[in-house]
């Protein structure tokens, strides 16, 4: 039994998520805890809410409200709907909380021990009327790449460049539309990343088997003009993480916060201490799987995310604990993902554009979105949704050739054999070959799902159903039965445990879908399937099993249609 630590990249807090967030983050890592909980690991799954910085102030404020409250709401708001996708967190936290507070400026104190941080005196805008800074998104104005006049001031969302907010022209304030602004000096801390490139670059160039999006990315930011830079850790914020060098006052750097970017990741930390804590669970619970001095030697760290967050985890927050000099667990891979769009454009918080994880789920269940989504998953390039594929995916895939399985075999078994396990004949050459077929598809279902290439075991776990229903199609037990019913009983009794086997092995695509199934065949063995003869003999014979209610339905012309232009325009 391996031990596996699995973190998503954990998501902002100002709004419900679209599809393309999910993606890429916490589905995906979501399948592969489930998997390798499913193999018998020991798995600690963690994710949270970003609360930090500008988007959350903004947000919080559009909403009219106060900002800690906004983030306490919209927190509950975002557990919840990861409990209707399916999310098997073992913990989900938020970075406000006091234990990323008080880790946050640990990191700090020692990266400032080990000479890694330098306070700069710098220009930034300042808003005469608003008596403040306008760091980040507080700063609208035009693009100088562009020429989009709504450009932020961390970054222009038409051409995604990544901007300074004094690199604006025209620049305003995002609250108030104020152009009373002038440059005024304010001191700031920065991470000295520049001094770490050497050990950083090492430290990538030994991760051979990541994925090259990945280290493309991280190169490229190691290589390119000049080098790796040196990052402001600090913000003149109200909301984030007071300045401080442990629980020390951090002398000239009263009222402002750690930018957000530095206290994020940290979290991931932060979080598993707060599942210790919910749990009443002693410190050692929780570093056991993130210091290496207490444990975590043998843990395999797994992080997932969308490709505009490799620069951060593969730099920055390697910077930080590497900075520290203290033992914390470094990432062992790193799956990154590329974009997915919506019907011919992008998805979009800012503008609500797509669907969104509310909208998803009050139409269909959520194995139908995470079936789509993962058999989707962008992975080598950008892909996109659109409802034709989306229809066909489902109405193929689940309800054709999952659902019609299941349904053919417990229907005809229970109107002429009977509602028990039937115990009659015995397997032939056809079940044997059959058997064959499937243990070596599992088989390469196990190594896809382990190197987390998440289509092709899509599309393995879909040709593992398609066999069944291949191997029903020629067996013809409904024709058998009329002449040697003692053959059909063997034939619907194997295809009775392969429901039991699709379920188990399905479950991390699709959790609801496959304990209906496996209710139905009135089991609660859910061990992986390791030896697949054995397993063609798992259930009982004589034991209870049911016909599942609609699994899957199919969704119609006049839905997807209906849909299409119901999720359209622009959601406010
Ligand atoms: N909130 C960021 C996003 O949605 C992700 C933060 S991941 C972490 O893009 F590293 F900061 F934790
Ligand atoms: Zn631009």
């Amino acid at each position: 039994m391996a031990r596996i630590l699995i973190t998503s990249a954990i998501p902002y807090i100002n709004g419900i998520k679209h599809l393309g967030n999910l993606v890429g983050s916490q589905l995906p890592a979501d399948l592969f805890a489930r998997f390798m909980r499913a193999r018998g690991h020991e798995v600690m799954f963690i994710c949270a809410t970003d609360e930090h910085g500008t988007p959350a102030e903004l947000a919080a404020a559009k909403a009219g409200k106060k900002v800690e409250d906004y983030c306490t709401e919209m927190h509950e708001t975002q557990k919840n709907l990861a409990a209707d996708f399916r999310w098997s967190f073992d913990h989900f936290g938020r970075s406000s909380s006091q234990r990323n507070h008080r880790l946050t400026q640990h990191f700090a104190r020692k990266l400032a021990e080990n000479g890694l941080i330098k306070e700069v005196v710098e220009k930034q805008i300042f808003s005469i009327d608003e008596n403040r800074f306008l760091p980040d998104r507080y700063l609208t104005g035009t693009c100088p790449n562009c020429g989009n006049t709504s450009a932020r001031g961390d970054q222009c969302e038409e051409c995604t460049k990544q901007l300074d907010p004094t690199d604006l022209i025209n620049p305003r304030s995002s609250i108030s539309g104020s152009h009373n602004l002038e440059l005024r000096e304010t001191k700031h801390l920065f991470l000295r990343q520049r001094s770490l490139s050497k050990k950083l670059e090492a430290w990538i160039d030994s991760k051979t088997d990541w994925p090259i999006l990945t280290t493309s990315i991280a190169k490229k930011w190691l290589n390119d003009g000049d080098g790796l830079q040196d990052r402001g850790i600090t913000r003149d914020l109200y909301w984030g993480i007071p300045v401080k060098k442990g629980d020390q006052p951090w002398p000239g750097m009263e009222g402002k916060v750690f930018y957000v970017w530095f206290d994020a990741p940290i979290e991931y930390i932060a979080s598993t201490a707060e599942w210790a804590d919910a749990n009443g669970k002693p410190d050692a619970d929780w570093e056991r799987w993130w210091r290496t001095d207490k444990g975590a030697s043998d843990v395999t760290y797994y992080q997932f995310m969308g490709k505009d967050n490799v620069p951060f985890h593969t730099l920055s927050f390697p910077a930080t604990i590497l900075g520290s000099g203290e033992p914390w667990k470094l990432v062992d891979y790193l799956k990154s993902f590329n974009y997915l769009n919506y019907d011919g454009g992008q998805f979009s918080t800012s503008k609500g554009r797509g669907i969104f994880m509310d909208q998803a789920l009050s139409i269909l269940p959520a194995d139908y979105w995470r079936w789509w989504l993962l058999s989707h998953a962008p992975e080598s390039s950008d892909s996109e949704f659109t409802w034709e594929n989306f229809q066909n995916s489902i109405n193929k895939d689940l309800a054709d050739v999952l659902g019609n399985l299941v349904s053919r075999v417990t229907k005809f078994a229970t109107s002429k054999l009977g509602t028990t396990i039937p115990a009659g004949g015995t397997f032939g050459p056809q079940e044997a070959a059959f058997i064959d077929n499937l243990r070596a598809r599992i088989r390469e279902y196990e190594t896809l799902m382990e190197q987390m290439e998440i289509r092709k075991a899509a599309a393995e776990l879909r040709a593992i159903w398609v066999i069944g229903n291949e191997y029903l199609q020629s067996a013809a037990p409904w024709t058998v039965v009329k002449t040697d019913p003692e053959q059909a009983q063997a034939q619907i009794r194997l295809a009775l445990n392969l429901i039991r086997v699709y379920a188990i092995l399905s479950q991390p695509f699709i959790p609801d879908a496959s304990a209906a199934m496996m209710a139905a065949m009135g089991s609660t063995n859910w061990s992986w399937p390791s030896d697949i003869s054995a397993d063609m003999h798992a259930l009982p014979t004589g034991s209870t099993f049911s016909v599942p209610e609609n699994l899957f339905r199919k969704i119609t012309d006049e839905e997807r249609i209906e849909w299409q232009t119901r999720f359209s325009g622009t959601r406010t």
